[in-house]
């Protein structure tokens, strides 16, 4: 570690990047003009000396002329012209791994905003880190500009965190947003969105829920300290989601939000990623847009929310600089809050009741019996009905082609077990008078 005032006798930290696109164009145009400040700070100078991308020739608005150029960000990483290797090409596997594994392996520190190789390898990659007595910093990998990892890592080092929870995509709350402020279905809003460079040409990744539950994942090893398992969570995404969804929950007092949860449990971790009717006075409810946050429930710190921007160049470049100034200053923790060796085997806990219940919309045939029939299957399974919601716009009949017509029965249950909704609407579904998936979105007493 540097003592104070030790810092001019410090040579330059030399920099290897590796992905030149987003992020990576931006860091190195911050470092280029923000270089000497740092420098005052740290005692010592960040160089970017190296770069590798795909495209040697395209232009990135900065200038790598004086910099070494690699074809290949494995090469990079092991160069030793470099004291440090940033990797911001993206993907859980590929030359992203091969390069971050390499510099780990030969005790090279790495700083990485990819969060689809953290939740894959994430605890290989720490213990390949701590074996090599070296740093991996990812503060950039979760809520882009918002320090969480940090904040959980050792702001909050001591806590015993019960609960975390947000908005941790930022296409998704965009979409949602907008949902709720305009009459503007799902596939116009996800067409703005990609006009707007919100979101991707294939937006599958966001919209259905996995780039959230990447995020989740880190998170929930940082809180609770049981292995990284992305597969264990439920993930729904909001493409199903419709005015009727958004209508109804205005009406009731709620807003729809895209959730990443995890909690911790006596039966072992909770995981899931949905979307979640959360009230509209509720600290969450008001991060709107692209705004992402993280909400942790602590035993001694109470409530804490963090809010801020998710994504994007610069925001998410300030967490990878954080990063290289916790390396720069020679600061070592273990990568995801303790030691790899200490971290438990993951365990899974059912999915629990909801305070507040569940929000149910069936397509139900206009058929004599229909609705009671729904209301029977309920009470078989001690479901209660808060109530079915009366709106001009749900009991308008829908006639198909074949002459056919439903009507949209809306039902808000009192709290009750995930399983017995999932049982309940099997049996529902069996007795033939739903046409379709019923839409199931939880609410959150939050
Ligand atoms: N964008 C955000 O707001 C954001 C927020 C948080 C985290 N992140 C994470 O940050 C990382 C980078 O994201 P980004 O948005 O900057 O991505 P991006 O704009 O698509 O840039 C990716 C870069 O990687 C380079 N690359 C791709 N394959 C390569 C290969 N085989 N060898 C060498 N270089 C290769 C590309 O080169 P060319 O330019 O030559 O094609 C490009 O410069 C990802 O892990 C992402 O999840 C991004």
């Amino acid at each position: 570690m540097q003592e104070y005032g030790e810092g001019e006798a410090l040579a330059p930290l030399r920099v290897g990047v590796a992905g030149l696109g987003n992020v990576g164009a931006t860091l190195v145009r911050i470092l280029q003009k923000d270089g000497a400040d740092l420098k005052r700070k740290l005692g010592r100078q960040l160089e970017v000396v190296a770069v590798a991308a795909r495209s040697r020739s395209r232009d990135r608005g900065i200038d790598i002329s004086g910099l070494q150029w690699f074809d290949d960000p494995v090469a990079l990483a092991k160069s030793d012209g470099i004291d440090l290797f940033v990797e911001l090409i993206g993907g859980e596997d590929g030359p992203a791994f091969a390069a971050v594994k390499a510099a780990l392996e030969i005790g090279r520190p790495v700083v990485t905003a990819n969060k689809a190789l953290l939740a894959k390898h994430g605890v290989a990659l720490a213990k390949l880190a701590e074996e090599s007595g070296t740093q991996l910093g990812f503060e950039a990998a979760v809520a882009g500009g918002i320090p969480v990892i940090k904040t959980l890592r050792e702001g909050l080092g001591s806590a015993r965190i019960a609960k975390v929870f947000g908005i941790m995509n930022g296409t998704c709350n965009y979409i949602l947003t907008r949902m709720g402020n305009e009459d503007i279905s799902f596939a116009d809003c996800l067409k703005d969105a990609q006009a707007l460079g919100y979101a991707e040409a294939d937006p599958t990744f966001d919209v259905e829920g996995f780039d959230t539950a990447h995020k989740l994942s880190i998170l929930s090893t940082l809180c609770f300290g049981y292995e990284i398992a992305p597969e264990k969570i439920r993930v729904e995404g909001i493409s199903r989601i419709t005015q009727q969804d958004i209508r109804v929950a205005a009406d009731l007092g709620y807003k729809i939000k895209l959730l990443g949860i995890a909690q911790r449990t006596e039966h072992g971790i909770e995981q899931r990623v949905h979307p979640t009717f959360v009230p509209r006075g509720s600290a969450i409810a008001g991060v709107d847009g692209v705004m992402n946050a993280v909400a942790l429930e602590t035993d001694h710190v109470h409530e804490l929310l963090l809010a801020g921007p998710g994504a994007g160049g610069p925001p998410t470049a300030s967490s990878v600089l954080s990063d290289m100034l916790d390396i720069a200053r020679g600061t070592k923790v273990p990568p995801l809050g303790v030691p790899s060796a200490e971290l438990m085997p993951y365990v899974e806990a059912p999915m629990r009741a909801h305070e507040g219940g569940y929000y149910i919309r069936f397509n139900a045939k206009d058929v004599p019996g229909a609705l009671a029939s729904i209301a029977t299957r309920m009470s078989e399974h001690s479901i209660s009905i808060d109530s079915v919601i009366q709106r001009s716009d749900l009991n308008a009949k829908t006639v198909a082609a074949d002459g056919s017509a439903t009507r949209t029965v809306v039902m808000i249950t009192q709290q009750t077990l995930e399983s017995s909704v999932r049982e309940t609407l099997a049996q529902i579904a069996a007795d033939g008078f739903i046409v379709g998936e019923p839409q199931v979105i939880r609410i959150e007493a939050l």
